[in-house]
């Protein structure tokens, strides 16, 4: 089985959210059962310079107006995963954000960028540049990647099947008309929404099968309250829709060997985990006090992470006498609100604003409770590295975060299935509730270990979702795993 895995971001060449950690996990996943796996994301300055043996492998033809484009082929720095990355210096070739410039304005010609991207993962795959490999499956993710399926569909002839995954359905990638390149599609593709361009419908309606990335969030994106207009497209998609849990990478996450810790820890033994808690205190200059619960919350600072919400319950951590330790960067009100709030509590609340994977790594170690509230979450992955950590997450009802935490409660801890607290409400009151619960029970050493225990040793590893995605490869395509060469009688054809 050839797959070619197109994304926007991977970790850890490119990052800015969950989608760069997922591009790199999954793909490592598929690779280590069998699947013959590229990865292909642009060229961003910062994911070049950590590209290993990089070479040029085509020069592209001009698309879009775009006549400086070169395919380069390297691997992952610190893996064997292969990846191609697609560079242009007119569209890639800048300081500043993925998406985004310095002040947090998106790029004017994001449409085009990635308009682009698209183009020559579908003139790879469909065998037209100079790169003789060819993928029998393309899995497209995110609207940054949605023209790929269409373009691919409306090949005539033999084709590789295509797989879209959407990680978020609020991320649509809606562009003016006159923002969006002459896409030479064919007549009667349909993918404008409400007067304009919408890469991600075109992701939902033209790949072969859509996926997302929780089996709760599938259900809920069928809904208008989640489906951000959309949920029309993904209903018509029938059983061609489905949701499949992320998994965590266990070589980068996990407290026995992680880089970023002053000490490691496991289930068996949580005494590093001690260290890790009194190190990042002394880091982030709070009190350092082992008894004191240390709150975690790493995270973009928007609205769907219900950061406005923390703000709102401030008051109530800080009279707990709880530590609230933050790194998380986003709505600029927000970010205001957390340094001014932690300038006047230094005692108590550490807000780090900007990007730090290190210091999310000792965060994950060193909280005690992880903090990962959400209006909604396709799935949410900080959720999965707490559990992994012995940090206990307290969540809302929703999405990925229903699907992997399971509330503490008389029944779940007879069951021993306990592994955080769970909260209905998108409030501050329903967040302090599930937050005081959680404070108690850290008041209660003996069920905490328990609880702490039945987290850690939960299986939240790629392996099982890799095997799915995997089998629904083989559906589309009839393509044995782990074998280059098609099953008799099948052709990888639309
Ligand atoms: P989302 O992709 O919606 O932001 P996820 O929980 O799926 O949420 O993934 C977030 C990823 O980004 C995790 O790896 C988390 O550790 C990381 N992360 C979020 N904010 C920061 C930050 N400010 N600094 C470092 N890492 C961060
Ligand atoms: C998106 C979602 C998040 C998910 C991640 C990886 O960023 O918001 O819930 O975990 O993608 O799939």
């Amino acid at each position: 089985m050839r797959l070619m895995f197109v994304t926007s971001e991977a970790y850890p060449l490119a990052k800015t959210g969950g989608l760069a950690d997922v591009s790199r996990a999954l793909p490592a996943a598929l690779q280590r059962q069998g699947t013959d796996v590229r990865v292909m994301m642009p060229a961003y300055p910062r994911a070049m310079v950590q590209l290993r043996d990089p070479k040029i492998v085509a020069q592209l033809d001009p698309a879009f107006g775009i006549d400086d484009g070169l395919l380069i082929a390297g691997m992952f720095p610190d893996c064997d995963l292969p990846v191609f990355m697609v560079s242009s210096t007119t569209l890639f070739g800048r300081a500043g954000g993925l998406y985004q410039d310095n002040v947090g304005n998106d790029w004017a010609d994001n449409a085009l960028r990635f308009a682009f991207l698209s183009k020559v993962a579908a003139d790879l795959a469909l065998g037209q540049t100079p790169v003789s490999w060819q993928p029998d499956v393309v899995h497209a993710n995110d609207w940054h990647t949605g023209l790929l399926p269409l373009f691919i569909a409306q090949h005539e002839g033999p084709r590789p099947q295509t797989v879209f995954t959407t990680h978020n359905m609020a991320f649509q990638g809606n562009f003016a008309r006159e923002q969006v390149p002459d896409l030479g599609t064919a007549a009667g593709a349909d993918f404008e929404f409400y007067g304009k361009i919408s890469y991600l419908k075109a992701g939902l309606r033209y790949a072969d099968r859509v996926t997302t990335v929780s089996p709760t969030y599938a259900r809920e994106i069928l809904s208008p309250e989640c489906g951000f207009g959309l949920e029309g497209v993904l209903a018509a998609r029938g059983s061609d829709f489905s949701g499949i849990l992320n998994g965590i990478d266990e070589t980068i996450w996990n407290p026995a060997t992680d880089r970023f810790l002053p000490a490691h820890y496991g289930a068996r033994d949580t005494t590093g985990k001690h260290v890790c808690k009194r190190e990042l205190q002394r880091e982030l200059e709070l009190p350092i006090a082992p008894d004191v619960p240390l709150i975690g919350f790493v995270s973009r600072l928007t609205e769907q992470k219900m950061a406005d919400t923390l703000i709102e319950a401030l008051p109530w951590i800080a009279a707990r006498g709880a530590q609230l330790a933050v790194i998380g960067e986003g709505d600029h009100v927000i970010e205001a609100a957390l340094a001014a709030a932690s300038d006047k509590n230094p005692t108590i609340l550490a807000a780090t604003i900007g990007y730090d994977e290190a210091l999310a790594h000792k965060l994950h170690a060193g909280s005690d409770i992880l903090l990962a509230p959400a209006r909604f979450e396709p799935c949410g992955l900080t959720q999965l590295y707490a559990l992994r950590y012995g940090t206990l997450p307290v969540v809302r009802n929703t999405g990925g975060l229903a699907d992997t935490v399971v509330d503490t409660n008389n029944l779940s801890l007879c069951a021993r299935t306990a592994s955080g607290f769970v909260f209905n409400d998108p409030t501050s009151d329903g967040m302090v509730t599930a937050l005081s619960r959680a404070l108690a029970l850290y008041r209660d050493p003996l069920h905490w270990q328990l609880v702490q225990l039945q987290a850690m040793t939960r299986e939240f590893g790629w392996d099982r979702s890799a095997g799915i995605y995997m089998e629904l490869y083989r559906e589309i395509t009839g393509v044995a795993p782990g074998r280059d060469e098609k099953l008799e009688g099948d052709e990888v054809a639309a």
